[in-house]
C-alpha cells in the first residue's frame, strides 16, 4: 500500500528525468544518491543544449547578435538566482565554479583582508570539507584559529556553546551548513544569524544542500554569505554561485585576476571592475549557469513546498521500514531533518553495503560524506547514505529495503 501523498504527479515529474528510465544490472534504477548530485530534468539539459547549440558565444565582450543573446541569458540567469534566494540586489549574486569555490572565494577574499593573528572563525563540527579546508588554509596565513563549534549525537549544534563562546570575543565568522549532507541536519541558521551580529561576527551558509529541499531567503535567515552548488539542485556540474552582502562584496579585494574583472591595466597596476565582475574573472560556464536558472525555475514550476513535503513524507516511510532492517541503525535522529538516510549495519562495512545495493540496481553514496570530523565525533568511520529528491518515491525505497535484507542475509 502507498502512503506517501505526492502534490504532483511523480510518474510525470520521472518521465522528466531521461537517466531515471535505465536499468543498472538488469533492474530499474532506484537512483538514491542525489545529496551527491541530482539527475537533471529535460527542461535544464535543453537549455544547455540551447546555450551551446544556438546562442554559443563569449559574454560581455562582443558586439555581435549572438554575443548579445549571451550575454542576456547571462545576466537573466543571476537574477534567477537572486530572485529564487530573495537578494535585495542582482550583484549580490557572484557565479562560481559551485560551492567549493564560493567558500573559497570568502576565504581567501574576506578571510585574508579581514582575519588578525589571535581571531576566530567558529566552524560547526558537522562542517563538509568544503567550509573547512579553505579556512585553515587562509588562518595559517593570516594567523587565525578555527574552531569547531561542537555537536549533540543527534547531531544538533550546541547553541549555549556557540553563544558563550561568541560572548568571549575575537570571533569574526561563524561557518555552517544550512542542512547536512551526511545526517540531514537542518541547521538553525536564522538563529546563528542573530547571534553572530550580536556579537559582531559574520556568518558564512553552505547552502549545498538546502536549495533543492528548504526555502531559502537570505534577507530574512540574516545570511552574510551563501554559497551553492547547482547541481545538488537539479542543474548541471561546474556552475553555482555566491550570494554575499552587497556592503561586504563591495569592500572585498578580488581573489583571483584576468580578463573581465578589471577596469583598466597597464604594467604600473591594474585597477578592478565592479560587482559582480571583479569576482568573475575569465569566459564564466554560461551554459552552467544558463542550466542553473533553468534548474530553478523547474523547481519553482514542480512546486518546491510539495517537493518538501513529499520528501518529508517519503522520509519518514523510509526511516521507519529502514528501522526494521535486523543489524541496521540510523545515524542521524536530528527532529525535523532533511531527505537523508545514513546508516550503518552490523558487521557490513558501507562499502560492501553499497556494493550490494548497487547488484540492486539501487544507487547510494558511502564513505565519510566529506565530513571525517564529523565521522569522528560520532564514532563512524563511514556510512551508507540514502539521499532523497523530488523524483524518489516509494518504489526506490522498496528496493533499497529489499537490497538491505540481502546485505542482512549475507553479513548475519
Ligand atoms: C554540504 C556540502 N557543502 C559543500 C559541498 C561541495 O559542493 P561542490 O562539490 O558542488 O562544490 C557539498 C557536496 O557534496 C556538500 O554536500
Amino acid at each position: 500500500m502507498r502512503t506517501v501523498t505526492t502534490l504532483y504527479d511523480l510518474r510525470a515529474v520521472r518521465a522528466e528525468f531521461p537517466a531515471l528510465g535505465q536499468e543498472v544490472h538488469g533492474r530499474r534504477l532506484a537512483y538514491l544518491d542525489s545529496a551527491a548530485t541530482t539527475q537533471r530534468p529535460r527542461a535544464v539539459i535543453d537549455a544547455v543544449a540551447r546555450m551551446m547549440g544556438e546562442d554559443n558565444a563569449n559574454v560581455h565582450r562582443g558586439v555581435h547578435a549572438l554575443s548579445q543573446r549571451a550575454t542576456d541569458a547571462y545576466d537573466q540567469a543571476r537574477s534567477t538566482v537572486a530572485r529564487f534566494v530573495n537578494a535585495a540586489r542582482d550583484e549580490e549574486v557572484v557565479f562560481a565554479k559551485g560551492c567549493t569555490e564560493a567558500v573559497n572565494l570568502v576565504a581567501h577574499s574576506w578571510g585574508r583582508a579581514n582575519l588578525r593573528p589571535g581571531e576566530a572563525v567558529l566552524l560547526s563540527a558537522m562542517e563538509h570539507h568544503a567550509n573547512i579546508v579553505p579556512w585553515q588554509m587562509v588562518a595559517e596565513a593570516t594567523g587565525a584559529q578555527v574552531e569547531p563549534i561542537p555537536v549533540t549525537d543527534e547531531p544538533t549544534l550546541d547553541l549555549d556553546w556557540l553563544e558563550i563562546r561568541l560572548r568571549q570575543g575575537g570571533v569574526k565568522m561563524v561557518g555552517v551548513k544550512h542542512v547536512c549532507n551526511a545526517t540531514g541536519t537542518v541547521n538553525p541558521v536564522g538563529e546563528m544569524a542573530r547571534l553572530a551580529h550580536q556579537h559582531g561576527a559574520l556568518i558564512l551558509v553552505d547552502g549545498a544542500q538546502a536549495l533543492a529541499h528548504e526555502p531559502v531567503d537570505v534577507q530574512a535567515l540574516g545570511a552574510d554569505f551563501y554559497a551553492m552548488s547547482a547541481h545538488k539542485v537539479y542543474g548541471p556540474m561546474g556552475a553555482g554561485a555566491l550570494y554575499g552582502r552587497h556592503d561586504l562584496l563591495k569592500a572585498m579585494p578580488p581573489w583571483q585576476g584576468g580578463g573581465d574583472m578589471i577596469r583598466t591595466v597597464s604594467f604600473e597596476g591594474s585597477t578592478f571592475g565592479g560587482l559582480p565582475n571583479k569576482f568573475e574573472p575569465g569566459t564564466p560556464n554560461v551554459p552552467g549557469v544558463v542550466g542553473f536558472a533553468a534548474a530553478l525555475d523547474w523547481l519553482v514550476a514542480t512546486g518546491l513546498q510539495a517537493v518538501r513535503e513529499h520528501e518529508e513524507g517519503l522520509r519518514r516511510q523510509a526511516t521507519q521500514r529502514l528501522e526494521a532492517v535486523h543489524g541496521l541503525r540510523i545515524v542521524g535522529t536530528a527532529p525535523g531533518k532533511a531527505g537523508v538516510l545514513s546508516f550503518v549495519m552490523e558487521q557490513a562495512h558501507p562499502h560492501d553495503v553499497g556494493t550490494i545495493l548497487d547488484l540492486h540496481g539501487v544507487a547510494v553514496r558511502t564513505g565519510h560524506h566529506c565530513c571525517m570530523p564529523l565521522m569522528d565525533r560520532l564514532g563512524v568511520p563511514a556510512t551508507t547514505r540514502a539521499s532523497l529528491a523530488a523524483y524518489s518515491g516509494e518504489d526506490d525505497i522498496d528496493q533499497l529495503v529489499e537490497g538491505l535484507e540481502h546485505v542482512a542475509r549475507v553479513f548475519a
